[in-house]
């Protein structure tokens, strides 16, 4: 299926590793122009070069941290500079934050500075542009609602989907969709720190009726298909992507 991205431009956040840089690699085959940010300029390049070496168009590269207002008004001046007006937004910058019972506003706030408020803000940014182009995606990567313990991250993703339900509907008319994908377990640098390989089987025996940890590709090629024209009619959605992990309606 011919995805009609060519040429699209994108802008990728958490993009340093694991699920981001799928999600760059994923837009970048179906012909999209990606920009990609994270804090980690190291990686960036070497995700740029890894793409180049397999015959893919280099994305161009920001390097902020998106937690500071001065970095994402950078990531977002510096994108469009660099391709043009945004067209596609994917909000994949976030991370696991457990706390304890006790947990004070610093942790909570750091929770919520990167796994909420920097999507919010970089949407913000980036709307007027779509708005006037009567033409535009998010698509924001969240987290599933069956925490298992005390996890300030995901509170900050419940909220990202019930602010991203709520634009949907403001911008539904003007070709901008909004959409959340919450993954299961997907293979990651932070998966790969919080689920030693000896203590996986466990999990996902309790917890992954489909039998393993998917792959970034698997959670980015829902997130090609959502950024894309053929994708219009979808909007406010959460759509996981878990192998049957979630038990619960959304
Ligand atoms: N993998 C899973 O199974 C899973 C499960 C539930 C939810 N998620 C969500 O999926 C998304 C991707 O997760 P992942 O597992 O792929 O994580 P990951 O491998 O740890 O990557 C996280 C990305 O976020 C970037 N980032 C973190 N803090 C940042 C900051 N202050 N400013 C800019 N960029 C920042 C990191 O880049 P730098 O460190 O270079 O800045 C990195 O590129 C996250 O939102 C996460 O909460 C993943």
């Amino acid at each position: 299926m011919d995805l009609l991205l060519k040429g699209r431009r994108c802008l990728v956040t958490g993009a340093s590793a694991g699920i981001g840089a799928g999600i760059v690699e994923a837009l970048t085959r179906e012909g999209a122009r990606v920009v990609a940010t994270a804090r980690r300029k190291d990686l960036l390049e070497s995700l740029a070069d890894s793409m180049e070496v397999a015959g893919l168009e280099r994305p161009a590269i920001v390097a902020a941290d998106i937690t500071e207002i001065d970095g994402v008004k950078r990531v977002a001046r510096d994108a469009a500079a660099t391709v043009g007006p945004i067209e596609i937004l994917v909000n994949c910058a976030g991370g696991s934050r457990p706390v304890a019972v006790e947990a004070g506003d610093d942790a909570w706030d750091e929770a919520f500075a990167i796994n909420f408020t920097a999507a919010r803000r970089l949407t913000t940014e980036l709307l007027p542009a779509m708005r006037q182009a009567r033409w535009g995606r998010i698509i924001n990567v969240t987290g599933l609602m069956e925490p298992h313990f005390l996890n300030a991250a995901l509170s900050a993703k419940a909220a990202l989907h019930l602010w991203a339900k709520g634009l949907s509907r403001d911008l539904a008319a003007e070709g901008v969709t909004i959409n959340s994908v919450p993954p299961g377990r997907i293979e990651s640098e932070q998966v790969d720190r919080l689920y030693p390989t000896d203590e996986r089987a466990d999990f996902i025996k309790r917890y992954i009726p489909i039998g393993y940890f998917g792959k970034p590709a698997d959670l980015a090629n829902l997130v090609a298909f959502l950024a894309s024209p053929l994708a219009g009619y979808i909007t406010g959605t959460v759509i996981p992507v878990d192998g049957g992990m979630s038990q619960f309606a959304y």
